[in-house]
């Protein structure tokens, strides 16, 4: 077999990357492990920045989008018993789109099947030679048999676990991490949501967040310990703790009922560089991890992507490369201030295991003068509507 791009990973970066290559004329195969339906089954990101919007529509995919998401034109922060909104609509001129992780890759595969763009599901043992040749080889396995593509690019879009980062010789790749000591205890619920924005909580039990995917279905996140197991929070002990998090005058909104998912994600910053190892670029989580609070894991896959198509649109259509020569420094510079955004959302958020009494003092006088500052506010809703690319 031969392409020109083989994709790896069919999460939204790699559902997206496939869309806007396809739009330009480049064919591209996709190899995924995981079944369809399992791709389908995670639950993750829900909030949309205005540029991942954008390149949806790009990729010809937002028809839903724009009939279902809720856009939201600000959140709330509640802190010592009072809550405070940040104003993104007032103080940037823009705002958020809500729509869960699961119907964008869902509108993605469906868009990129209308094309009749091919998909390998379950493909099993992917391996990338040749990077630094120009003629790369993937191969693979398929209900047991041996598969090799021939290709010019291959892009790593298999997030965290893939192979496409490993796949970068140690003394090449240089990694930046920290991890969190506590982990997010998420659930959905078939229940309206509490309020009609999305409310973070700072409580001295822990944070909390009240989201949601539609006006009929919510997702809650409690802060917890990482020697937890979804096995020790039913759903009565969850709604108990999430009751006890909140604010007397939002409760009485909370409706709870059985949950439809629940699962525990661990926090970490990770950042990968370089993102490209001769004809290898990576995108989405297979370079970076950002902890869930700023919202930005699905945002920054999206930025990465619309770098990256535009450097391959520009490599076919006129030959030369420098588009990609630039994607690591470009797809860096906007992945380290999303890094630090969401790192901050986590260090002002968060009650941290270890921290001293100064350390809580200087928490509470960062969100006092959050509350107080209008420069304040700007600066976190400048980061969480999006930095521009
Ligand atoms: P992924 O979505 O991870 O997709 C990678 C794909 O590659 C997967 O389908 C995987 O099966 C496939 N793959 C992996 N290895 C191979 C291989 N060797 N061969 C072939 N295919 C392979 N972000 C938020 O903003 N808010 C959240 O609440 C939030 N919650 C999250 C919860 C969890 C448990 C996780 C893991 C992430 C969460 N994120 C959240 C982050 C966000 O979901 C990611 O940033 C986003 O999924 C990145 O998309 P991606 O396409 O780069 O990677
Ligand atoms: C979500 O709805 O899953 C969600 C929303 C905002 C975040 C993280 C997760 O910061």
């Amino acid at each position: 077999m031969r392409t020109q791009v083989v994709i790896v990973g069919s999460g939204p970066s790699g559902l997206l990357l496939g869309q806007l290559l396809a739009m330009a004329g480049i064919e591209t195969i996709i190899l995924e492990q995981k079944s369809k339906d399992y791709v389908l089954g995670r639950i993750r990101a829900g909030v949309l920045e205005e540029g991942t919007v954008g390149l949806i529509e790009q990729a010809g995919a937002a028809a839903r989008l724009h009939s279902e998401g809720l856009v939201h034109d600000g959140i709330e922060i509640a802190f010592e018993g009072s809550r405070h909104r940040i104003d993104f609509k007032a103080l940037t001129g823009r705002t958020v789109t809500v729509y869960g992780q699961t119907e964008v890759t869902r509108d993605l595969m469906d868009a990129r099947a209308a094309i009749g763009a091919p998909t390998v599901y379950e493909a099993l043992d992917v391996d990338l030679l040749e990077l630094e040749s120009d003629r790369p080889v993937v191969r693979y396995r398929k209900d047991g048999e041996a598969c090799e593509i021939a290709c010019d690019y291959v892009a790593g879009c298999d997030g965290f676990h893939g192979i496409g980062r490993r796949s970068i010789p140690e003394d090449v790749l240089r990694a930046y991490e920290r991890v969190y000591p506590f982990g997010w205890l998420g659930v959905l619920v078939d229940q309206p949501p509490i309020s009609h924005e999305l409310i973070y909580v700072n409580h001295r039990r822990g944070f909390a967040l009240c989201s949601m995917r539609s006006m009929t279905r919510s997702r809650y996140y409690l802060q917890c310990r990482l020697d937890e197991h979804v096995e020790d929070w039913p759903d009565e002990k969850f709604w108990e703790e999430l009751t006890r998090r909140l604010d007397p005058d939002v409760v009485g909104n909370l409706r709870t009922g059985a949950s439809i998912e629940k699962s525990i994600a661990p926090l970490r910053s990770f950042v990968a560089e370089p993102m490209r190892f001769g004809r290898l670029f990576l995108a989405g989580d297979a370079a970076h991890i950002v902890p869930p609070t700023g919202a930005k894991g699905l945002n920054l896959a999206a930025s990465d992507v619309a770098y990256l198509s535009r450097a391959l649109i520009e490599r076919y259509a006129s030959g030369s490369g420098a588009g990609l020569d630039a994607y690591p420094e470009k797809a860096l510079a906007r992945v380290w201030k999303a890094v630090r955004f969401s790192w901050w959302m986590t260090q002002t958020l968060h009650r941290f295991p270890e921290s001293s009494g100064f350390d809580q003092k200087m928490q509470a006088a960062e969100l006092e003068y959050l509350f107080s500052s209008k420069a304040a506010q700007t600066a976190l809703a400048e980061n969480y509507v999006g930095l521009p690319y």
